[in-house]
């Protein structure tokens, strides 16, 4: 990853990663009211990305071999909160303070290959496979750790695929010393902002629904409160791809190898933390 970061930058040439979620509206929106400073200092990032579909009744997955996916609901998941982290302040992670990592189900179902290639978890979930025997889970099950940004925010992190009755809660709250801003993946086309600035007693969550053609890519699928889905993300990054190749521009930064990079530092600091009991400077990962 630090030689294709590298070797891309020297030769200039565009590289593109799938953090998609950054082309929600809503996270694309909270990017933006930070940029323009409606955030102002930014103390807090709570960001949380629960699913529970790692169960014991959940076989032993490709998703659950560490040789073929890397990690567990780390790199599957808090990947992406780190991405929209980083996105949404602006600031970089410098240091991990703490970590907690755990493999909750520590031997899973084999099943044949065949029924791994063709059914995805979430069809699985719950369904009788044949099974031959058990085998060893190599993955976490769960990450939880802490960090502080370079500007002085601090910040917790929680991704876990056991966490029962949270199917897909992608979730982010930023709080700033002039509002806050809350994103749930789960209603992913709203925005919940904390105006501070207001007199006390007006001051409430409001719902912002995220698909007014004011709104990034709001203009680009059906009118307002015409709500879009998971598609989109992906649709709005290849869009956003095409323009960059063809010589325009993204609606907001598109995530290249240097923030893979910089995602996998955070990452590795985490697990270096919980294994080794200290925190961990993200400087001792960052080669590029
Ligand atoms: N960016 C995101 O939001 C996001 C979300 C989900 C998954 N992912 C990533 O997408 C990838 C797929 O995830 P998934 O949940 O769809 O997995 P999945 O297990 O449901 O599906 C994987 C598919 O790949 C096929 N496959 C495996 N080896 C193959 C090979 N050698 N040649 C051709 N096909 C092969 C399997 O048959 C299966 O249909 C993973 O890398 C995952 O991390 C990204």
């Amino acid at each position: 990853m630090v030689l294709a970061a590298r070797a891309a930058k020297k030769k200039g040439v565009q590289t593109f990663v799938w953090f998609n979620y950054r082309r929600c509206s809503a996270v694309a929106f909270a990017h933006r009211l930070v940029k323009e400073g409606k955030l102002g200092r930014i103390f807090h990032v709570r960001a949380t990305y629960l699913q529970d579909w790692g169960g014991p009744e959940t076989p032993l997955l490709w998703r659950f071999q560490s040789d073929q996916a890397g990690s567990g609901a780390h790199g599957d998941l808090n990947a992406h909160l780190i991405d929209m982290a980083r996105f949404i302040t602006g600031d970089e992670i410098i240091e991990v303070v703490g970590a907690i990592e755990e493999t909750f189900i520590k031997e899973r179902a084999i099943v044949s290959a065949a029924t791994d290639a063709l059914a995805s978890s979430s069809k699985l979930k719950g369904a009788k496979v044949p099974s031959k025997g058990s085998g060893k889970s190599t993955v976490d099950d769960a990450v939880l750790f802490l960090a502080r940004f370079k500007h002085g925010a601090i910040a917790s992190f929680e991704a876990t695929r056991l966490a029962t009755g949270n199917q897909n809660r992608n979730c982010i709250e930023i709080n700033g010393e002039l509002g806050s801003v809350k994103f749930n993946f789960e209603r992913m086309n709203e925005l919940q902002w904390w105006d501070h600035t207001l007199d006390a007693k007006l001051r409430g969550w409001s719902r912002i629904m995220c698909t007014d053609a004011g709104h990034p890519y709001g203009g680009h699928y059906w009118p307002a409160a015409h709500v879009v889905g998971y598609e989109h993300g992906f649709v709005s990054q290849a869009a956003d791809i095409s323009a960059v190749l063809g010589g325009g521009a993204s609606v907001v930064p598109l995530p290249d190898f240097e923030d893979a990079l910089k995602t996998q530092c955070v990452l590795e600091a985490a697990i270096r933390s919980a294994r080794e009991h200290r925190n961990v400077p993200i400087r001792e990962l960052d080669k590029f």
